[in-house]
C-alpha cells in the first residue's frame, strides 16, 4: 500500500514507518519537524516537510494514497494544562484539515493515534474501550474530540478507521544493523526517559509529581507498552480497517506500575542510583491508568513480544547510551 504517516519523524511515527517499510509498503512521511527529527525518518521513506494544516498539498486526489496513519500531534499531558491553545490548534484544527484531505482524496483507510488520556480517572480497572471517557487534561480532551470527528466521518462517508488508544509508550526499536530508533523529546517530559537521564548522570534528580494519590504507594500508576509492540498494532489495524466502521482499541500491558516502582526498575536495569525528590502534583494527571487490551488481542491478533517493564527500560537505556 502507499501510505502517508503524519508525525513520521517523531518517536512512535518513525518506528511505525520502519515497520511499514519492512512489510513492503511505500511510505511518505508528513512532518513539519517542529518536534520531530529529519534523521529519524527511515531512508526508504520520502519526507514531506509540511505542516498538518497544509496536508492537502501532499494528500491530493491524484497521489493515490491507500491509507493514512495519523500520529502527528502534541503529546505532553502536563504542558496541555499550561498551554491548552497549542493543543486545540495542533491536534484538533490540524486533524480536521487531515479529515478534509482524506475525504477530498477519497483515501479509504485511517489509523489514528488516540490515547489512554481520553478516559480520565477510571471508575473501573482495567480500562476497556467501553469505559466512560472523561479526560482530566486538555491533551486527552483534544484526542477525544478527534475520535468523535472520526466517528462522524465514518458514519457519513464510509471511511474505514481505527483509533489506537496508547497507554504509556517506552523502549526503542532495535534494527538488525545494531542501530536504534528511540525517543528524543526536547524538552523531555516523560517519566522513564527522565529517570534514565538521571541514571546516566545527565540530570541530578528526578522530581516525582505527587505522592498523595489513592494508589498503593501514593504515586500515579501507569501501564507501559514497548514501542515496537505498539507499532506492530498499527500494521494489524491497517489490515483490519473496514469501510463504515470506526474501531477503537486500547493498547497497554494490563499491568500498572507506580512511579516509584518505575524508578526501582530503572535502578535495577541500569545498576545506577536515581535520586528522587517528592514534588507537588502535576495538573491534569489521572491517578491510575491500566489497560485491558483484550479486544486488540481477539480482533487484531495482537500479541506483545516485549511485555516486561525491564525489557522496555533496557531498550530505552541502550538507545540513550548510543
Ligand atoms: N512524572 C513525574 N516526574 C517527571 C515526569 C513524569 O513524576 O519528571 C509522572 C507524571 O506525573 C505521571 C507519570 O510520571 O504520574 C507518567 O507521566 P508521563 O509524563 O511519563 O506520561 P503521561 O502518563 O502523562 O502521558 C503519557 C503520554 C501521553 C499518553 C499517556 C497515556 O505523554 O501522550 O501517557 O497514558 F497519552
Amino acid at each position: 500500500m502507499k501510505l502517508l504517516v503524519t508525525g513520521g519523524a517523531g518517536y512512535i511515527g518513525s518506528v511505525v514507518s520502519h515497520l511499514l517499510l519492512d512489510a513492503g509498503h511505500e511510505v511518505v512521511v508528513l512532518d513539519d519537524l517542529r518536534t520531530g527529527h529529519a534523521d529519524a525518518v527511515p531512508a526508504g521513506a520520502r519526507l514531506a516537510q509540511v505542516p498538518l494544516a497544509e496536508v492537502a498539498s501532499v494528500l491530493t486526489p491524484d497521489a493515490g494514497f491507500d491509507g493514512v496513519l495519523h500520529l502527528a500531534g502534541l503529546i505532553a499531558a502536563g504542558e496541555s494544562m499550561v498551554r491548552p491553545e497549542l493543543y486545540w490548534d495542533a491536534n484538533v484544527v490540524g486533524s480536521l484539515a487531515l479529515l478534509d484531505a482524506v475525504r477530498a482524496a477519497r483515501t479509504p483507510r485511517l489509523v489514528f493515534s488516540s490515547t489512554a488520556a481520553v478516559y480520565g480517572n477510571p471508575s473501573e480497572l482495567p480500562l476497556t474501550e467501553a469505559a466512560i471517557t472523561a479526560p482530566t487534561n486538555t491533551y486527552g480532551a483534544t484526542k477525544l474530540a478527534i475520535d468523535h470527528a472520526i466517528t462522524s466521518e465514518v458514519a457519513a462517508y464510509g471511511l474505514a478507521a481505527v483509533s489506537l488508544r496508547y497507554f504509556n509508550v517506552v523502549g526503542a526499536l532495535r534494527r538488525p544493523d545494531g542501530t536504534f530508533v528511540g525517543e528524543r523529546h526536547d524538552p523531555e517530559t516523560h517519566l522513564i526517559p527522565i529517570a534514565l537521564q538521571v541514571a546516566a548522570g545527565e540530570r541530578e534528580t528526578l522530581d516525582i509529581f505527587g505522592d498523595d494519590y489513592p494508589t498503593t504507594d501514593g504515586t500515579c500508576v501507569r501501564d507501559y507498552i514497548h514501542v515496537e509492540d505498539l507499532a506492530r498494532a498499527h500494521l494489524l489495524a491497517l489490515a483490519a480497517a473496514t469501510p463504515k466502521e470506526h474501531r477503537v482499541y486500547n493498547l497497554g500491558n494490563g499491568n500498572g506500575f507506580s512511579n516509584l516502582e518505575v524508578v526501582a526498575a530503572v535502578r535495577q536495569v541500569t545498576g545506577r542510583p536515581v535520586p528522587v525528590r517528592m514534588a507537588p502534583r502535576r495538573e491534569g494527571d489521572p491517578a491510575e491508568l491500566v489497560a485491558s487490551s483484550a479486544r486488540a488481542r481477539q480482533e487484531l491478533g495482537w500479541a506483545q513480544a516485549k511485555p516486561t517493564i525491564t525489557e522496555m527500560i533496557d531498550d530505552a537505556w541502550a538507545f540513550l547510551q548510543r
